[in-house]
């Protein structure tokens, strides 16, 4: 048994999801040598230090009860070796925070590829990001494909409501039953899914409703296809509007 050091503050055993991080190196590990790969638009625009913040995080921003005359401060967690926000706009400015658990092994094959002049990930973890960050302390926090990756999703997501504002945002986004129609390869250990109740996790047949946590805030939209390819239900994207401090116990209620 591994029993690992997530961070300062929280020891647990994670040699499972350990096991399976070599393949997520490996893809980004690629992505990089060759300049994107399949992807050559999205690893052009995450090492350009002018990409401007994308449009879903301008249309998130009206909504929000945030002071744009500061920096606005957003983390982009499971956020892979580099960013998709954006880094620039000209109207606000932007306090960007980029992390990932596999950051060290990322920084050492951005550092190969001499990528310079973008922020680059620190190591972290969603289950462990309350305590490191402390409740209530971005703006924006976005969570990309990567919450169905994480060790404990439930955990996970209760953490990330948590370290966002009141009045600021979750932007939660994931592909449905990714691991399910992956056949548990790699880090998809765990579906993320949308039926007429809403946000639910499943694993191999088993199942729990994670709505009651979305249901304490405000969903200002929620997006059922891909934006790039028009799929319906490729990609589900919640903008979520934290209005309230997270109650785990009340969430889990039914
Ligand atoms: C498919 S990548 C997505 C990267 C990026 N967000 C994107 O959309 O391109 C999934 C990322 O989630 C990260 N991840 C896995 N478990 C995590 C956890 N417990 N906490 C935070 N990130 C995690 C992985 O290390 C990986 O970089």
């Amino acid at each position: 048994m591994t029993v690992a050091t997530l961070d300062n503050t929280v020891t647990w055993d994670h040699s499972a999801w350990n096991q399976h991080t070599p393949s997520e190196v490996k893809f980004w590990d690629q992505w990089i040598m060759k300049e994107g790969h399949h992807w050559p638009e999205d690893y052009k625009r995450r090492t350009d230090p002018q990409a401007p913040v994308t449009q879903l995080m301008l249309d998130l921003i009206g909504e929000l009860d945030v002071d744009l005359a500061a920096p606005l401060q957003i983390m982009d967690i499971g956020s892979g070796p580099l960013s998709y926000v954006g880094y620039v706009h000209d109207k606000f400015a932007i306090d960007l925070t980029v992390v990932d658990p596999l950051a060290d092994e990322y920084n050492r094959l951005l550092d190969q590829a001499n990528v310079v002049d973008v922020p680059r990930p620190q190591p972290g973890y969603f289950e462990t990001a309350l305590a490191t960050c402390g409740e209530n302390s971005f703006d924006a926090v976005w969570c990309f494909n990567s919450l169905d990756h994480s060790i404990d999703p439930v955990h996970g997501l209760f953490n990330l409501l948590s370290v966002v504002k009141i009045g600021g945002s979750l932007v939660l986004s994931f592909h449905p039953n990714e691991a399910e129609q992956g056949d548990y390869g790699g880090l998809h250990q765990w579906n993320l899914d949308v039926d007429g109740e809403g946000l639910l996790l499943n694993q191999k047949g088993k199942q729990m409703r994670l709505q009651g946590l979305i249901a304490q805030q405000k969903v200002v939209k929620r997006i059922d296809y891909n934006a790039k390819t028009g799929v319906k239900k490729e990609r589900v994207t919640y903008l979520i509007k934290k209005t309230a401090n997270v109650n785990l116990s009340q969430a889990l209620l039914t």
